[in-house]
């Protein structure tokens, strides 16, 4: 079987891009910029991007390129007995991550529509969690099935699948070559539209105004880099089949820095037209912001219709921000089916068609748990094992695999050798020793929390039977994966550096 191959290096940067910039950006990162002091969270939020981000970044476009292969074919190749933790990367992230991302991504799609007449009336908090979710009182009671969350659930599977199906040039480039610049349009729409509205000097300067005094707080430092984790997809094996899809000559250094700086960029863009709109709201209502600014989920959908609500022309305004989650939230799920598609057809040589068909059903399937009257707690419990374990585990020992066993000095050969920004040995020290120490000890802080009081006061049962087994479940099918056969021949393949090898089998 012949790989693959991205049409440009711009179709991919457009692509790693779409992955990178997704629901996170705009409500994730606003919500935590404002909790830990405002301006001053860029500090920890760029000394996490230099030390760890972008340094991670850089290694899995090095891996994927360099060992041509999906995650799980990336570690085969550097030892069998490691191929499990691409599966494991791969399993949670498809059928976990994916599948109330793509709830989430419904929710905004049904918002999109409901900006049109203002749909959710005077009360935007109890519209959301009493009509729209319809909240049970616990996991345990999913209650019945949302169905207009399952309509926007069909329209989010059919458009991701027929991105899927039609290739890696014609499907996923060809996507984000319109949606990015769409994404882009949009979201400068926003930005200046909502600093002319009235109080919106208010918000920008709750947004901006630093508060140097929060950096001592340990959680400010563990939520920068957890931040920076999950927006650059790190972790999630994506990055990894996205740069296997990248010819000999690909600009390895450059590439992961454009990526950051421009996943980096719209966040802090998105955060002007997020502030400059609670400001408008706090002016306009007499509110302090402290008042209306309001956890993450609650600012897109309780905060955001308030104010969009109180604004002239407010319906089309909600419409555009409400369209821009959508378009940033696809363009991230693709690259998740992606990479496990990626993974079948190394492994398996399923043909695109076939799995690209059969895992947008079953996550579909899977996703519909998430539109239940329990979604919103199911979702709550598997986000948070999932991010905070199961992503900080991969990174651990994602360096371990790749710092120890492959080595730093190989992989930074072969990117130098590809790349026009050279790596110098500053980055075998991230990846060898303060990276894996770094998500080690918040590993351990999480944990530590984690033991102190059930998380979110959720029953004990719930946070096992839930969130830890839903780890431990897609581990063990990882393992049994990884003791199948392999049906193709790539794991035969060398990568690319010391001899030259070629790829067409
Ligand atoms: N980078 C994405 C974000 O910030 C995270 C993500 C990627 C989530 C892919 C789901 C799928 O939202």
């Amino acid at each position: 079987m012949v790989r693959e191959e991205w049409n440009s290096q711009l179709g991919f940067l457009l692509a790693a891009v779409g992955s990178a910039i997704g629901l996170g950006n705009i409500w994730r990162f606003s919500y935590l910029a404002y909790e830990h002091g405002g301006g001053a969270f860029l500090v920890p939020y760029i000394v996490a991007l230099l030390t760890a981000g972008i340094p991670l970044l850089i290694l899995e476009y090095g891996i994927g390129h360099e060992r041509i292969g999906s995650a799980p074919l990336a570690y085969a190749k550097i030892r069998k007995n490691w191929e499990w933790l691409g599966w494991w990367a791969v399993l949670f992230v498809m059928f976990g991550i994916v599948l109330y991302y793509s709830a989430v991504i419904s929710w905004c799609l049904n918002y999109f529509l409901l900006s049109f007449n203002l749909g959710w009336g005077d009360d935007p908090d109890s519209f959301f969690f009493k009509e729209f979710l319809r909240v049970s009182e616990s996991p345990a009671q999913t209650g019945e099935v949302r169905t207009p969350i399952l309509y926007g659930l069909v329209v989010v599977w059919l458009i991701s699948w027929a991105v899927i199906y039609r290739g890696v040039q014609r499907g996923i480039e060809l996507a984000n070559k319109i949606l990015m610049p769409l994404l882009l349009l949009l979201i400068t729409v926003l930005v200046v539209w909502a600093v002319t509205l009235e109080g919106a000097v208010e918000g920008l300067k709750a947004y901006v105004t630093p508060d140097f005094s929060k950096l001592s707080q340990p959680k400010v430092w563990i939520d920068a880099y957890s931040q920076v984790f999950f927006t650059l997809s790190l972790g999630f094996g994506i990055m990894i089949a996205y740069a296997s899809y990248l010819p000999e000559k690909a600009n390895i250094t450059r590439n992961a820095l454009l990526t950051a700086a421009i996943n980096s960029g719209f966040s802090i863009f998105a955060g002007i037209a997020v502030f400059a709109v609670l400001g408008f709201m706090a002016t306009t209502t007499g509110k302090p912001m402290s008042d209306v600014v309001s956890q993450s989920i609650g600012l897109a959908f309780v905060a955001y219709p308030k104010a969009i609500s109180l604004m002239p022309g407010g319906n089309l305004f909600g419409a555009l921000f409400f369209l821009c989650l959508v378009v940033a939230g696809i363009s991230s799920a693709v690259s998740i089916i992606e990479a496990f598609i990626a993974a079948l057809a190394d492994k398996f040589g399923v043909s695109r068609k076939k799995s690209a068909t059969m895992i947008s059903m079953l996550g579909f399937v899977g996703a519909i748990i998430f539109t239940t009257q329990g979604g919103l707690l199911w979702l709550d419990i598997v986000d948070h094992f999932l991010t905070h374990y199961g992503l900080i585990t991969v990174g651990i020992l994602e360096c371990i695999v790749v710092g120890w066993l492959f080595g730093t000095q190989r992989l930074r050969r072969h990117i130098n050798r590809v790349s026009s920004l050279n790596l110098g040995v500053w980055w075998d020290l991230l990846i060898r020793f303060f990276i894996p120490i770094i998500l080690s000890l918040i590993f351990v802080g999480d944990l530590y929390t984690e033991l102190q009081k059930p998380y979110g006061g959720y029953s004990w049962t719930s946070l096992v039977l839930i969130g830890r087994d839903w780890l431990i479940v897609t581990l063990a099918v990882a393992f049994v994966i990884a003791s199948r056969p392999w049906h193709t021949g790539h794991h035969k393949l060398e990568g690319r550096s010391g001899s030259s090898t070629s790829l067409s089998e």
